[in-house]
């Protein structure tokens, strides 16, 4: 096996090789095995395991079913990189870095980096990145074995942690809640709803408010008990159905939030369509998502453009992209704003004839 020695790559005069040079350069964007390795401790729990003390490589093996030597080989990488410490030879403890991958740490960091949930599946999506580039087609059929939401549909373990991710968030969601003035509405629809993380956080600011929860059928039996526990699905009416077909009439306000990107042109162009049908010459679509469409945060936009890409064909758009595709749904852009957050919201009302 050929190695790679950092004393051969000095030459004579003791600077570094073009190989070193450009390592060091390219490290920092390069490695997969260290985030690989952060993966594999969030999934294996062990902050959790070693919450008490400094445990012995053999126990913590005990602990979360995993080979003793293996474990410690993990462990001894992540050190170098400053996640967890080896207090002495074998015993393994967390440190502040370590201690972000608790389970009940409020970031929800763990959940969003296990292997074994939707968070770690997103992000190995992005071994298939080669083909998207080569082909502008999403990774993640490639990688998987099914389209995005065909996948989801087929595995409902995944689908309840893609749902919950969606959920999750509390300020993020409420951050999207305070960010539109409700005041004139009476019944809102949110189309593509998820769970009802947000309607249940409208609703309950706007006690004399009635909602209308749509989404895919099994996401609308989560959302049915979501909005229950929470005391408020006496005023949601739950309709399971796709929002390319005809939408319920009659709403004041049809929200899409985080939809529209997920989707191409053509599909995001009908989705736009069905709610400006729905909301008539009388209500309003009201188009939530974040990431910089505004153009503030354009690293957060690139990377997440290039995330709906891989996973399922979508884009993140501009704000002009957005007066485009609405006008052809009929639709005219009559406010913008942005939130503290970061959430961009699209206030369209219907074209005049
Ligand atoms: C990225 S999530 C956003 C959920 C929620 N609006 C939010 O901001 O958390 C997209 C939502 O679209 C729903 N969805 C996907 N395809 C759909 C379809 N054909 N008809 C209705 N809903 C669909 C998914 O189930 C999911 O809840």
């Amino acid at each position: 096996m050929a190695v790679t020695s950092t004393e051969d790559d000095h030459d004579e005069q003791g600077r570094p090789s073009a190989w070193e040079a450009a390592w060091e350069v390219l490290a920092p964007v390069t490695d997969l095995i260290t985030p690989m390795a952060v993966r594999v401790a969030a999934s294996l729990r062990l902050t959790d395991l070693m919450a008490d003390d400094a445990v012995p490589v053999e126990e913590l093996a005990r602990r979360s079913d995993t080979n003793a030597d293996a474990l410690g080989r993990l462990l001894r990488h992540l050190v170098c990189r400053g996640v967890f410490t080896e207090r002495e030879p074998g015993r393994f403890a967390v440190n502040e870095p370590a201690a972000l991958l608790a389970s009940d740490h409020p970031s929800g960091m763990r959940v969003r980096l296990d292997l074994g949930g939707f968070g770690g599946q997103m992000d190995l999506a992005f071994t298939g990145l080669l083909h998207t580039v080569r082909t502008g087609q999403p990774a993640w059929e490639t990688v998987f074995g099914a389209p995005f939401w065909r996948y989801l549909a087929a595995n409902p373990e995944m689908s309840v942690s893609f749902d919950a991710m969606m959920a999750g968030g509390a300020d993020y969601v409420a951050d999207a809640a305070r960010g539109y003035d409700w005041s004139g509405v009476r019944h809102v629809v949110d189309v593509g709803g998820g769970t009802g993380a947000l309607l249940a956080e409208v609703l309950r600011a706007n006690p004399d408010m009635r909602a209308t929860l749509v989404d895919l059928p099994d996401t609308v039996d989560r959302g049915r008990q979501y909005l229950a526990e929470r005391g408020l699905d006496t005023r949601c009416e739950f309709i399971g159905q796709s929002f390319f077909d005809p939408l319920p009439a009659g709403g004041d306000a049809y929200v899409l939030r985080r939809v529209v990107h997920d989707w191409g042109d053509e599909d995001a162009l009908l989705i736009l369509r069905r709610c400006a049908d729905a909301a008539g010459q009388h209500g309003r679509v009201i188009v939530i998502e974040s990431h910089g469409s505004s153009g503030d945060h354009p690293a957060m936009f690139a990377e997440m453009d290039l995330r709906m890409l891989v996973l399922s064909g979508g884009r993140e758009r501009t704000v002009e992209d957005y007066i485009a595709i609405a006008a052809e749904a009929g639709l005219d852009l009559a406010d913008v704003h942005s939130t503290a957050l970061g959430h961009v919201i699209l206030d369209c009302t219907p074209l005049g004839p």
